[in-house]
């Protein structure tokens, strides 16, 4: 079932999300969660979708890019189940690199990101999960795992210069990188 994703403005996406009971994540219901919030991000061709943007606040975010024609140049990313996250940095460096968000529909901004980072969380079946991730898998993370704590990519830039529409993004940033 395609859920509905709630835009910047609704207080859930401003709201910290609350960890997930450990003993539901087996449950059949937060299962068919999982598939849902798999089944919208892919409706709309997102990279990650986070909880609290289908108006949940737990602290729960699904992950995966294949080739996305929102991120043409992305490297690939197996599909992840984030539950309760924790983010650790490994290498302060920060890259700055283009992102969008679902809950910010139409716009594209430059953000800065650490570079290297570790993320522990319990997985699908509630397995423990430590994944080390780098540029744009770390990216990734750091977006997703940010919504859990009612932040947005917006919040993290340099200022709002870069801040475009999509489509005078396309024509002007896009086009050039080609
Ligand atoms: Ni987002």
């Amino acid at each position: 079932m395609i859920l509905k994703v709630a835009r910047l403005g609704h207080p859930v996406v401003r709201t910290p999300a609350q960890p997930v009971a450990v003993e539901q994540i087996r449950t059949h219901d937060f299962q068919k969660l999982l598939d849902d919030m798999v089944e919208t991000m892919h409706e709309y061709n997102g990279v990650g979708l986070a909880a609290p943007q289908v108006h949940l606040g737990l602290q729960l975010a699904v992950l995966e890019v294949e080739s996305n024609p929102r991120y043409p140049d992305a490297p690939s990313v197996p599909l992840t189940y984030l539950i309760n996250p924790v983010v650790t940095v490994l290498d302060e460096t920060k890259v700055e690199e283009w992102e969008g968000c679902l809950s910010i529909p139409e716009m594209r901004g430059v953000v800065p990101r650490h570079k290297k980072i570790l993320v522990t969380a319990l997985g699908r079946n509630g397995e423990r999960l430590e994944i080390q991730a780098e540029d744009f898998h770390a990216r990734v993370i750091q977006h997703e795992t940010d919504h859990l704590k009612g932040e947005v990519y917006l919040d993290r830039m340099d200022g709002m210069r870069t801040l475009s529409h999509l489509a005078e993004w396309q024509r002007f940033v896009m086009n050039q990188r080609r």
